[in-house]
C-alpha cells in the first residue's frame, strides 16, 4: 500500500501550465478582499455580537484574524515554494503524500462549497429584506431552507444566483475578475459610507458592558467570526494563473488579510457603538443600524451595495474551487473528465459546471448558520494540516531561498498555529463535529474505492 506516495517539488510546473497568465499583485489582492469581504461582516458580525459576545467582539476578529495570519505565513511559503495550482491540496500532498493531500483537498472543497452556499443564502437574505422593503410579494415556500414550521422548502434565490455566477466563472477568470475588481471599488466604498455616517451616532456606553459572555462568549465569537476571514487562500490556488508566482502570492495574501481585518474591526466597532448589541440579530446588521439612527436611504443604498457585492464574494470563492477540483483532477483523484480545459475559454469548464449544481443545491437547502459552522471545522483543520506542513517542509526541503517567503520562527509559529486551529475547532458545537467526522469518512472511502486506483501518481510509479 503507498497511501503516502508524495510528489515531487516540479518549478517547471508553472512554465508548463495551460492556464493563461495574467494575474499580478494587485489583481490578487483584490481577488482576496473579493472573497473575504462578504456575508461574514455584512451578515454573521451581528449574530456573533448579539448572541455571543457582545461589543467585545473586535477582540473575537483579532483572535481570529491572528490564527489566519499565522495561516497565512504558511500558505505563502508553500506560495512561494509550491507553485502549482491546488492550494492547500496541492501542498499537503507534496508534503505528506497523497492521502493526507487528498483529506486536505477533500476539507478544502467541503470549505468552499459551504462558503459559496453560506453567501448565496446571506445574499438572498438581502435580497429578501429589499423587496420586502419595496412591498413585492415572494412566495414564501420559495425564500428559505426547508423548515415545516415557517412553511419555506427552497431558498430558490439563492440555487438561482449560484447559477449566475457559475456562468460567469465559465466565461474565464480575467473576464470574472474584471467584475469583480469593480464589486471591490463600491463594497468599500459602502463600508467608508457606513463609517463615516454611523460613526457621529456612536454612544460610548453600548459598548458596556463589553464583554457580556466573558472569555467564553469572545472564543466562541472568534470560532464564529472566522468565517469573515475565509477567502484569503483563495489568492494560492490562482498560482498557474499569476505572472512571477515566488512574488506576487506572498503580497497578495498578506496584504488582502490586513486590510480586511483592519476594516472589521472598526465595522465592529462603529456597529454596536450605534446599536445595542443584543439589537443586532438581523438579517442585515450593517443596513439595520444606519436605518436604526433613522438614515433610510442611506440604509436603502446600502442593501443594494451589499446585495451587489455579496457576489464578488461568490465569484472568488467559485473560482478558486473550480481551479482546486482541476487540480485533483488532474492528478487523477477524481475522474479526469474534471480536469478538461475548455479550448476556447482556457477555463475547466466541467469542474465549474459540477460545483455551481452542487453549491446551489446547498444554497437551496441547508440554513446559513449550518452553513457558515461546518465551513469554518473543516477549513481550521485544513490550516492546522498546512502549519504541520511547514514543519514537515523545513525538515525535508531544507530553509527557503533568497527569493522565497520564509515563515519566521519556525516551529514556534506553526505549532502556535496549530493550537489556536483545534481551540477554535472546539468552540464549535456538537453538531458540527458530527457532520464534520461523517465528511472525514466519507472522503477517506473515495480514495480508498477511487482515488487509489486513479492517480496519476501510482500508474507512474508502476511503470
Ligand atoms: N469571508 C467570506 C465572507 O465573509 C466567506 O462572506
Amino acid at each position: 500500500m503507498s497511501y503516502f506516495r508524495k510528489k515531487e517539488i516540479d518549478p517547471t510546473v508553472h512554465q508548463q501550465s495551460k492556464l493563461k497568465k495574467e494575474l499580478k499583485t494587485f489583481d490578487l489582492i483584490l481577488l482576496g478582499l473579493g472573497a473575504m469581504v462578504g456575508t461574514g461582516i455584512f451578515v454573521i458580525t451581528g449574530t456573533a455580537a448579539a448572541k455571543y459576545a457582545g461589543p467585545s467582539l473586535i477582540i473575537s476578529f483579532v483572535i481570529a484574524a491572528f490564527s489566519c495570519a499565522l495561516s497565512a505565513l504558511c500558505y505563502a511559503e508553500f506560495a512561494s515554494r509550491v507553485p502549482i495550482a491546488g492550494g492547500a491540496y496541492s501542498y499537503a500532498y507534496t508534503i505528506f503524500g497523497e492521502l493526507v493531500g487528498w483529506m486536505t483537498g477533500w476539507l478544502v472543497l467541503c470549505e468552499y462549497l459551504l462558503a459559496n452556499a453560506s453567501v448565496a443564502s446571506g445574499w438572498s437574505g438581502y435580497v429578501h429584506g429589499f423587496l420586502e422593503g419595496l412591498g413585492i410579494p415572494f412566495p414564501t415556500a420559495l425564500t428559505a431552507s426547508y423548515n415545516s414550521e415557517k412553511g419555506t422548502y427552497v431558498d430558490i434565490i439563492a440555487v438561482l444566483i449560484t447559477l449566475v455566477v457559475m456562468y460567469l466563472v465559465m466565461q474565464g477568470a480575467k473576464k470574472a475578475l474584471r467584475l469583480n475588481n469593480v464589486m471591490v471599488a463600491v463594497k468599500f466604498g459602502l463600508i467608508v459610507l457606513f463609517l463615516v455616517v454611523g460613526i457621529f451616532y456612536v454612544k460610548p456606553e453600548n459598548w458596556t458592558p463589553f464583554a457580556p459572555f466573558q472569555f467564553k462568549g469572545i472564543a466562541t465569537g472568534a470560532a464564529i467570526v472566522f468565517f469573515a476571514f475565509l477567502g484569503f487562500d483563495a489568492v494560492s490556488m490562482a498560482a498557474e494563473e499569476v505572472e512571477n508566482p515566488q512574488r506576487d502570492i506572498p503580497r497578495g495574501i498578506i496584504g488582502s488579510l490586513a486590510i480586511a481585518t483592519i476594516l472589521y474591526i472598526v465595522v465592529t466597532l462603529v456597529l454596536t457603538g450605534m446599536v445595542p448589541y443584543l439589537q443586532l440579530d438581523v438579517k442585515d446588521p450593517v443596513a439595520f443600524a444606519v436605518r436604526f439612527i433613522g438614515h433610510d436611504l442611506i440604509a436603502g443604498v446600502i442593501s443594494v451595495g451589499a446585495i451587489l457585492t455579496l457576489l464578488t464574494v461568490l465569484i472568488s470563492m467559485m473560482y478558486g474551487l473550480t481551479r482546486m477540483i482541476y487540480a485533483i483532477g488532474r492528478d487523477g483523484l477524481l475522474p479526469k473528465t474534471l480536469s478538461k480545459v475548455d479550448s476556447k475559454t482556457k477555463t475547466p469548464k466541467n469542474a465549474t459546471i459540477l460545483i455551481g449544481i452542487v453549491s446551489a443545491v446547498l444554497a437551496g437547502v441547508i440554513p446559513l448558520e449550518q452553513l457558515a459552522q461546518l465551513t469554518n471545522i473543516v477549513t481550521l483543520m485544513a490550516f492546522a494540516i498546512m502549519a504541520a506542513g511547514i514543519i514537515k517542509l523545513r525538515k525535508d526541503y531544507g530553509q527557503p531561498l533568497v527569493n522565497e517567503f520564509k515563515v519566521p520562527f519556525v516551529p514556534v509559529f506553526p505549532i502556535i498555529s496549530m493550537a489556536v486551529c483545534f481551540y477554535l475547532m472546539i468552540q464549535l458545537e456538537v453538531k458540527t463535529w458530527i457532520a464534520f467526522i461523517i465528511w472525514l469518512v466519507v472522503g477517506f472511502c473515495i480514495y480508498v474505492l477511487y482515488g487509489y486506483k486513479h492517480s496519476e501518481l501510482g500508474k507512474m510509479n508502476k511503470k
